[in-house]
């Protein structure tokens, strides 16, 4: 029996459609609702109990859409939030423990470098999950608070001086303590992936948990006969707490398809 409901998949803002380019990669005919939560980004500065609130609003306007799974496509609300999504009446999906177990496989020295946002780290999710994994890993973490803002600035260029001066800044440290693997532990991420890999070097595997949560996804639906079996496209609705017009435009740019203001509506998640 197909299921034709979309995909629910959230985040505090843009980061969040990294994991939705890898589903769309992998799931071209799937059906998507999108919600980012633009008027309160950044979430990984914010208190364990703020980010509970804001990942319940934003689970319960994705179950209003009749989604048929929820993504928590945010590294934030994966690592301190996942017990409430594992309790939603659909499938839940988050984005650390692909991380992990990626990180664990791709690492040949065990030295595994994490970065994300300061609620993310000091989370220690990541890291006790590799540890389960892998327990003689030496694990090394970087906050970086800063990345999110530049990426929802629309500053993400690998040839931008502001960006790769927050990048060294940033993963000194990490770069010093000689890591073979580096996981990209909040979605935003991945959209400096460039930055981060020249100045890490080739040795190092940069790992973006959104491919791995899309290959999860996909191998959920087709067990459970979930996948939608139309041949044509699927359709993508946006939603956002703030203004439309500059989310479409990173949008697009970041999904590489054009993301028409049409196709994106301003919600107030709070009053729903
Ligand atoms: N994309 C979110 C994450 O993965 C960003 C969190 C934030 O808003 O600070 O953690």
């Amino acid at each position: 029996m197909a299921d034709a409901r979309p995909i629910g998949i959230f985040d505090s803002g843009l980061g969040g459609l990294t994991v939705v380019k890898e589903i769309i990669k992998l799931m071209p005919s799937e059906n998507i609702v999108y919600f980012g939560d633009t008027g309160r980004v950044p979430y990984g500065t914010r208190s364990n109990e703020t980010i509970k609130r804001y990942a319940k609003e934003d689970e319960e306007f994705l179950l209003s859409r009749s989604v048929k799974m929820v993504v928590a496509a945010c590294g934030t609300v994966s690592s301190v939030a996942s017990d409430m999504g594992k309790k939603l009446p659909v499938p839940y999906f988050e984005v650390v423990s692909p991380a992990a177990k990626e990180a664990v496989k791709s690492t040949k020295n065990k030295k595994i470098g994490i970065l994300g946002t300061n609620a993310t780290i000091a989370s220690g999710e990541h890291k006790r999950q590799i540890l389960e994994l892998l327990p003689d890993a030496k694990v090394y973490t970087a906050g970086c608070t800063l990345f999110v803002p530049l990426v929802e600035e629309g500053w993400y260029k690998s040839d931008d001086v502001v960006v790769k001066t927050t990048v060294q800044r940033y993963l000194e440290d990490i770069k010093k303590a000689g890591v073979d693997t580096l996981i990209l532990g909040c979605t935003h991420y991945p959209i400096l992936k460039e930055v981060i890999g020249e100045y890490m070097g080739e040795g190092v595997t940069l790992i973006n948990a959104g491919v791995s949560t899309a290959k999860s996804v996909k191998e959920y639906l087709t067990e459970n006969d979930m996948l939608n079996e139309s041949n044509e496209e699927g359709k993508r609705e946006f939603y956002v707490s703030d203004k439309v017009g500059s989310f479409c435009k990173t949008a697009s740019l970041l999904l590489g398809v054009e993301v028409e203001e049409e196709k994106a509506t301003q919600v107030n998640i709070g009053n729903l």
